[in-house]
């Protein structure tokens, strides 16, 4: 009862329910342990090893003792030079290395501090819905109000943007988009973007596009970045990962580009928190970057037929699907009757009766709710196992 007097915590805290994931994988870990195979869909946590040249240079550069001391943080001058060289040869867009890059531990730190430096309380920040969590909670910590706007219809969607800006005083701040989107797959093409610009400028809110899945796109679409529209760079930034790209997920290594004071502001923000990322795996990204577009498509062909796999075997048992463009999970609607019990105790029956992992859709916000997010980190042998077990799972199951 003392304790309960001397150990309190912010009361940001107390608008933070329990990350999704992190109740997943205590899940998961516990069957694990005891002996289960659980085939885990839950993370988009990708399995696949970093390209060799990639991990060859990190092991060369940390053996040198000067690499060791803290890094320039930043980004080291030839990697920033090599992100605006990617930028130039893959969206045909010119940023000035020095100003409009910034290299962060992972988008998702990057994301979570730009809030912390853009927004606070009394700023209204809208957020598409479903979302990946941080897209909203990012600015819950930072203290502004997040206002979810429904993610389809796309014309919709820009319509609420208008609605909501004309009638909320003072207007929304920030707009966080995320194409290819995670959780539904869900991509754009650059007239939705042109059109995001105007509503900007008329506005005058920023706008973060968090471009994880840029690459990971398939049946030939390309992904435009959010920069490649005129006067892009006037209202935002865009994130990048070399998490997905390059499956440097455990290396956290991201980025920001875009306007310069935005650049600027987070920089500024990151400086009293935290010193940038390991020289060796900053040197090891400019190798990723420089020489590993090769690898790309090879990566992305991987998740396609995956997705492939999966869904038709989803469809098989009888699961309505659509086909992802893009990312690398399937966004798929629960069937009735199971959709009566909620995303979260379906999951937990896919677990414990299935050994499947999964993301309850209710994690995404309420706009999830109904649906399953199914991450293609496992092989294709062990997707069609996933089906089978998820199968046998919903035949066992009481409604
Ligand atoms: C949409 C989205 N953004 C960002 C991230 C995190 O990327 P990073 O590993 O660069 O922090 C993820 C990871 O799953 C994601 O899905």
């Amino acid at each position: 009862m003392e304790e309960d007097k001397i150990i309190r915590f912010a009361s940001r805290m107390d608008y933070l329910p329990p990350y999704l994931f992190g109740m997943i994988n205590k899940m998961k870990m516990e069957k694990r342990r005891n002996g289960d195979d659980v085939i885990d869909l839950g993370m988009g946590n990708p399995m696949d090893p970093t390209p060799d040249a990639v991990i060859e240079k990190l092991v060369n550069v940390a053996k040198d003792p000067k690499s060791h001391r803290y890094p320039e943080s930043s980004g080291l001058p030839n990697l920033k030079k090599e992100i605006a060289k990617y930028y130039g040869r893959h969206y045909n867009i010119t940023l000035d290395a020095d100003k409009e890059t910034y290299f962060t531990i992972g988008s998702k730190e990057g994301i979570s501090h730009l809030c912390l430096a853009i927004m606070g309380p009394g700023d209204c920040v809208l957020v598409p819905a479903p979302a990946f969590p941080i897209h909203i909670y990012a600015a819950v910590i930072a203290g502004a109000n997040v206002m979810r706007i429904p993610l389809e219809p796309e014309k919709g969607f820009l319509d609420r943007i208008i609605t909501v800006c004309e009638s909320c005083y003072p207007s929304p701040k920030v707009l966080m988009l995320n194409y290819p989107h995670n959780p539904t797959g869900v991509v754009t093409d650059k007239n939705f973007f042109k059109e995001v610009v105007k509503l900007a400028k008329r506005f005058k809110f920023m706008v973060i596009n968090d471009f994880a899945y840029g690459k990971i796109t398939y049946d030939g679409y390309v992904a435009p970045s959010f920069l490649e529209i005129e006067g892009a760079k006037d209202v935002g930034v865009e994130f990048g990962s070399f998490s997905k790209s390059y499956n440097m997920a455990g290396w956290r290594i991201g980025y920001c580009v875009g306007n310069e004071k935005i650049v600027e502001a987070l920089g500024k923000i990151k400086g009293y928190f935290d010193y940038g990322i390991f020289s060796a795996i900053q040197v090891a990204g400019i190798i990723a970057l420089r020489d590993c577009d090769d690898t790309i498509p090879g990566l992305a062909k991987i998740y396609e037929n995956r997705r492939d796999v999966l869904c038709s075997g989803l469809e098989r048992i009888g699961w309505d699907i659509t086909r992802p463009k893009a990312g690398m999970f399937v966004w798929a609607k629960i069937p009735e009757p199971f959709n009566k019990m909620g995303s979260m105790e379906f999951a937990i029956q896919l677990m414990n009766n299935g050994n499947v992992a999964v993301a309850p859709g209710a994690g995404f916000s309420e706009e999830g709710e109904g649906y399953l997010r199914l991450a293609l980190v496992e092989n294709e042998e062990r997707l069609r196992q996933a089906v089978r077990q998820m199968k046998k799972a919903m035949d066992q199951m009481k409604i």
